[in-house]
């Protein structure tokens, strides 16, 4: 039966990015490489993907953390002491892990205090609106990401003014500001680093001028969780000595393996974030065993292990950017353990990422529209657990690929 939801949803499948999605899936069937199925996880980093083993340079556990004793067991204890689930909202009842795992996020980070979300999206969806008023703006970088323009969204329907300034210019910054004047208070958003550019946003420059137009900084350090600054505090305090006049937001999913993120900052804000971010108030908490998990984590990063955990993810780093220069390839990232190699055009990207995985590497074949037209990626995520051997034969296949590339254009399968 055609009923109106079955007529919208056909409708919407030829419009926009799902028409995009579709074309590219159907065209390049045997290449996309895209909503795959991990079949197995298995011992170094390895992952079973249509029914194949190779290594996986394709994981955000970027410390390795994931497969980190541990934290299983802290899992297995949250589960015997607390079960499966919170039970309700944290305006209700928090389960006691909730609480421990914020106070040692704000003990490591440094910040009086921290709010735990179900995810960094979350993060950004309710604090970024609970933090502005009517009268208020919000200026943010043109490349932020996407979940921070989401939440700009929820804010600007509330009543909150909008804008976006040039990638990391501080001039476009101060020009915006003045062209939104009058206004009462100004959120900045930005990212913490951005991970295809590997590029830092310029904080003190921000800084300065948030503090002379009555702004403040609101920083998304998802990508820097874990794996920048000392201990693995993130962008923040190293570049601002500090956390005065900034709301800063981590992930608990990427180098800590577990789940959700967080938004810390000055306790006063915290708390009104408590009382006033309705992801926190009308949604459900992380449940305790994964805040357990969080514990265990912070643990291992506010320790003297962390330094010999990070020396090997930077050494893994330094050594592929080493290998991959000398190939030929664009090379952008490498500050965080993300380097993207600019292979360009869509085919030639999906068509690059299948050639790996054919040589036992999975690697994110990343084009149009998660980057612009024609300036797809091979995105390599690498681990403080991979083998130098798998690095090495990473790196044999990149330079297979090279080869390859100059005829790929006759290669391809129609
Ligand atoms: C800067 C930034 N913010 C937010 C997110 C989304 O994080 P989550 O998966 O926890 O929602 C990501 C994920 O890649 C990110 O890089």
């Amino acid at each position: 039966m055609t009923t109106p939801l079955r007529q919208i949803v056909s409708l919407l499948r030829k419009k926009g990015l799902s028409q995009i999605f579709e074309r590219i899936a159907l065209e390049h069937a045997s290449l996309h490489m895209k909503g795959l199925t991990a079949e197995a996880f298995g011992p170094e980093r390895t992952v079973k993907i249509e029914g194949r083993w190779v290594t996986n340079f394709g994981s955000d556990s970027f410390l390795g953390l994931d497969q980190d004793p541990r934290l299983w067991s802290a899992l297995k204890r949250g589960l015997e002491e607390w079960g499966t689930h919170n039970g309700t909202s944290r305006a209700f009842v928090s389960a006691q892990p909730n609480f421990t795992a914020e106070e040692k996020l704000a003990s490591w980070l440094g910040t009086e205090a921290a709010v735990i979300y179900p995810s960094v999206t979350l993060a950004n969806h309710g604090a970024i609106p609970a933090l502005v008023g009517r009268s208020d703006v919000i200026v943010t970088d043109r490349f932020a990401h996407n979940s921070i323009f989401e939440g700009v969204k929820l804010a600007s329907a509330r009543g909150a003014r909008t804008a976006t300034f040039a990638h990391n210019d501080p001039d476009d910054l101060a020009r915006v500001l003045t062209e939104m004047e009058p206004y009462r208070h100004a959120l900045i958003a930005v990212d913490g680093v951005y991970s295809m550019s590997g590029q830092l946003p310029p904080l003190r420059a921000f800084q300065d001028i948030a503090l002379a137009r009555r702004g403040f900084l609101y920083v998304d350090d998802a990508h820097a969780t874990g794996v920048l600054g000392s201990q693995g505090r993130g962008t923040v305090r190293d570049a601002l000595g500090g956390y005065e006049n900034t709301v800063v937001v981590g992930s608990l999913s990427k180098a800590l393996s577990c789940l959700g993120g967080f938004v810390a900052g000055d306790g006063e804000t915290m708390w009104m974030l408590s009382i006033h971010s309705n992801v926190l108030i009308f949604g459900g908490p992380i449940p305790p065993p994964y805040l357990e998990a969080i514990c265990a984590a912070v643990d291992i990063l506010d320790s003297e292990e962390y330094q010999s955990i990070r020396s090997r993810l930077d050494a893994n780093v330094q050594a592929v950017l080493a290998g991959v220069r000398p190939l030929g390839f664009v090379v952008q990232g490498g500050v965080t353990p993300i380097i993207s190699l600019l292979i360009g055009d869509e085919t030639d990207t999906l068509w690059s990422g299948r050639f790996l995985f054919e040589q036992g590497y999975y690697v994110q074949s990343v084009i149009f529209p998660a980057v612009p037209h024609h300036e797809g990626v091979l995105r390599i995520q690498i681990n403080a657990n991979h083998r130098p051997e798998s690095i090495a034969g990473l790196l044999d296949a990149l330079r297979g690929l090279r080869q390859a590339l100059s005829s790929v254009r006759t290669s391809i399968p129609a």
